[in-house]
């Protein structure tokens, strides 16, 4: 596995939103729900579209283009038109700062 690394402070990511973050030159989706941090990608799996773009559903974001829900647990959309999960990563919080494992 690789080390983790760090994508964002606890601060930026607000309870019951989400934020943007590039590590790496990949953007990664996350998403402060009921006060746990959570990581995907943010490219939808069906098409080229942001899901930071979408909106954010319970424990899901829904793609601003056609509309399947990912769920940030598992990654996987909720239906069509996707098909594919996006990935997830495993997030640490240590301290007031957020680490994901790429
Ligand atoms: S681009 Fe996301 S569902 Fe089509």
């Amino acid at each position: 596995m690789s080390e983790a690394q760090k994508i964002a402070n606890l601060s930026d990511v607000k309870p019951g939103k989400m934020f943007r973050a590039t590590i790496d030159g990949q953007a990664i989706l996350l998403a402060n729900i009921d006060s746990e941090i959570f990581a995907i990608d943010d490219m939808c799996t069906h098409e080229d579209a942001s899901l930071y773009r979408g909106a954010l559903k319970g424990h899901c974001v829904e793609c601003p283009l056609h509309g399947s829900h990912f769920d940030f647990r598992t990654g996987k959309p909720d239906g069509n038109p996707a098909t594919e999960a996006v990935k997830t990563y495993s997030v640490e919080i240590r301290d007031d700062e957020i680490f994901i494992c790429l």
